[in-house]
């Protein structure tokens, strides 16, 4: 099977090291680079445990550039009480690298990775999107060249951090209502769809046998987020296991097959007394945009069990190294 040649962009973050870790494992992708942005916390931290991560995964080749510190228009609304002071709810990396970002901005090192290669690229957007925002802004052609961009973030339903605007729109709306309307295939991986994603408990106790410091990582992250986020996604009061959106949000390029979703015109809230960051997408065709209009694809639901299988068939392969 070819590989699918990717960007990925994060904010690291609890979820986007697992994302991170399944990423740079499955034999589905080839990844040529990482970038890094400020969201769950500043951009020095993001990039601090990113450039860790892959260290930590074995992937030390791979460029990583950082990129905004700030959002576009706004000052930044971090996400600490959910990912803990240092992004990773305390987990702590055993050998610290010494590899240093790229010298360019991530908007730039993206521009230049996209025009160096053959054919457009996926984007996966793990975080607010300040950083593609200041690429399209600044290089209008690097649409060309962008295959389309997964994002993780919009809702049907509720929202997270406020009842209808999720943490990656509303630390930065004014990025991804300018993203979305230059009309790149974008694909929302929807709160709807990352909550029904989640990692039971007994799932977690397979992390933990995997016995490799990448699992090992994982179960110590997902130990701290559970206990951030145990008032989400819960049944009657109880939690059912763990939402990794942006792991979910990875796996639909590995594996579209195992997703729902449709095409809709979307737009983004940016001056809502209540409502900023609210994704607005038009399910009814209330709008009745015309199809070109119509190309945020939004995923609804995932095979809960199929995404956790092939998600531990890859963390298993890393080695006792964690190679
Ligand atoms: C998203 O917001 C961030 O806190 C997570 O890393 C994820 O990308 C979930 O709403
Ligand atoms: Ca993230």
């Amino acid at each position: 099977m070819e590989k699918i040649k990717v960007l990925i962009d994060c904010d690291t973050g609890i979820d986007d090291i697992v994302a991170l870790a399944y990423a740079l494992k499955t034999e589905r992708l080839d990844v040529l680079g990482v970038t890094t942005v400020c969201g769950n916390l500043p951009v020095d931290i993001t990039t601090y445990n990113t450039l860790n991560a892959l260290n930590l995964m074995g992937r030390n080749e791979l460029p990583l550039a950082k990129g905004a510190a700030k959002p576009l228009e706004r000052e930044l609304w971090d996400a600490a009480y959910i990912h803990g002071s240092n992004g990773l709810g305390g987990y702590e990396f055993a050998e610290k690298t010494s590899k240093q970002p790229e010298p360019q901005p991530a908007h730039e090192f993206l521009y230049n990775m996209l025009q160096a290669q053959p054919e457009p690229v996926t984007i996966i957007a793990l975080a607010p999107l300040t950083n593609i925002a200041l690429l399209l802004q600044q290089h209008p052609d690097a649409r060309e060249k962008i295959q389309r961009i997964v994002f993780m973030g919009g809702s049907l339903r509720t929202g997270n951090p406020t009842p209808v605007a999720t943490f990656n729109v509303l630390a930065d709306p004014e990025a991804a209502k300018y993203v979305i309307a230059t009309k790149v295939p974008f694909v929302m991986c929807s709160l709807d769809c990352t909550r029904g994603s989640f990692l039971t408990y007994e799932d977690l106790d397979k992390v933990r046998a995997l016995h490799n410091p990448v699992a090992d990582m994982v179960d110590k992250v997902t130990g701290f987020y559970l206990e951030s986020t145990k008032a989400e996604n819960t049944v009657d009061g109880q939690k059912k296991g763990v939402d990794i959106h942006d792991l979910c949000t990875v796996m639909y390029v590995t594996h579209p097959e195992l997703f729902e979703g449709e095409h809709y015109f979307a737009d983004v809230e940016t001056k809502g007394e209540l409502t900023t960051g609210f994704t607005l997408v038009d399910f009814e065709d209330n709008l009745r945009k015309p199809l070109e209009d119509k190309t945020v694809l939004f995923l609804k639901k995932v095979d809960r069990e199929k995404y956790v299988e092939y998600f531990l068939q890859v963390l298993a392969r890393y080695q006792e190294s964690g190679r």
